[in-house]
């Protein structure tokens, strides 16, 4: 099969676009036939192993994807051959950057019909992760009032309109190129962070969600998934840290599924590549200034 991968830790220039081995099914696992991945922030921060260097190469980047059940494993009675699904890698595990990925089946879901294949790869990583932040940490109620620190970016964009969508009010930080596409999507307030010290600003929030990993919330319940494995120590009596724990499991897929059935959610912007693209795709996900996501299409 064809993958990005690299061989080295490093720059976007490490990687590279070539054959590795197709992967099997084994106890309990499918095989997916991925027609679209996603770029996520991680990917990026594991090419240049700075925090947690691989110990083996070659190693495939990528921990979300969607695509078409090829194969399935002993014991997989759940999901069958031609199944649509969407997922995202267990923890320790990555490889959507390629033409095909083993995966267990139970942390897999069927895509639905209203999403495309890219729009579900972009949704899944970036929504399990909003999901675990809004509703499973922050517990974000009606009524509220939450500030989502970096709103244009993809885990941001799905959790504003998460959190519309509990009835929330949503004050967030985007610079003034993204302000006309987060009122689209449905934050009462925007801040541009380039002119304005949100720390100043923004007052009596009962929530606050950090996607940057700068500067610390206003107040109330934080969460934090920007500041490393766990969450950084306010020097502040009013600001109750949280770190998300972002597990794999077919429930909070099937909750994206549900909230994009319902309108709550909608897809998200993306900007496609493919996979011989992944040099570029890294520079703009590096850059940390773009809208949504950036997504893979494989085939
Ligand atoms: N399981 C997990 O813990 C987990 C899962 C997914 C992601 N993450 C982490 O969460 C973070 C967000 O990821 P992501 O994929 O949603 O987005 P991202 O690609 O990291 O960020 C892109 C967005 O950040 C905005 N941005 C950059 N600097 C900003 C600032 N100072 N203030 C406000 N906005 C700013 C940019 O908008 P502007 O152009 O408007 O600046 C852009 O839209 C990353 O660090 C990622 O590694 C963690």
């Amino acid at each position: 099969m064809k993958a990005a991968f690299i061989e080295r830790h490093g720059g976007p220039e490490v990687l590279k676009f070539g054959e590795m081995p197709n992967p099997m099914a084994t106890s309990g696992e499918v095989v997916v036939d991925i027609v679209a991945a996603s770029v996520n922030g991680a990917d990026w921060k594991v090419r240049e192993g700075k925090s947690n260097p691989l110990s083996r190469f070659p190693h495939i980047l990528g921990r979300d994807f969607s695509g078409v059940v090829s194969a399935v494993g002993e014991g997989v009675r759940d999901l069958r051959v031609g199944d649509e699904v969407f997922g995202v890698c267990d923890v320790g595990q990555e490889g959507a950057y390629a033409e095909k990925i083993a995966i267990k089946a139970a942390i897999v879901a069927k895509k639905t019909d209203r999403l495309s294949h890219v729009d579900a790869a972009a949704l899944a990583l970036a929504g399990l992760t909003a999901i675990c932040a809004i509703e499973d940490t922050l517990k974000v109620k009606a009524g509220e009032t939450i500030l989502i620190q970096g709103g244009a970016g993809g885990v941001a964009s799905f959790a504003i309109q998460l959190a519309k969508h509990l009835g929330a009010r949503v004050i967030t930080t985007a610079s003034a190129s993204n302000h006309d596409y987060l009122r689209k999507i449905g934050a009462d307030e925007i801040i541009d962070y380039n002119a304005v010290d949100f720390t100043k600003v923004v007052r009596d929030c009962d929530a606050a969600f950090d996607t940057v990993g700068g500067d610390v919330a206003p107040g109330g319940r934080a969460a934090f998934i920007a500041s490393g494995a766990q969450a950084p120590k306010p020097d502040r009596s009013d600001v109750v840290a949280l770190r998300p724990s972002v597990g794999r499991d077919r429930q909070h897929l099937e909750r994206i599924v549900a909230l994009v059935a319902r309108g709550a959610v909608r897809p998200l912007e993306i900007t496609c590549y493919q996979l011989s693209e992944a040099v570029a795709a890294h520079k703009v996900s590096e850059s940390r200034h773009f809208r949504g996501k950036l997504v893979f299409q494989v085939r």
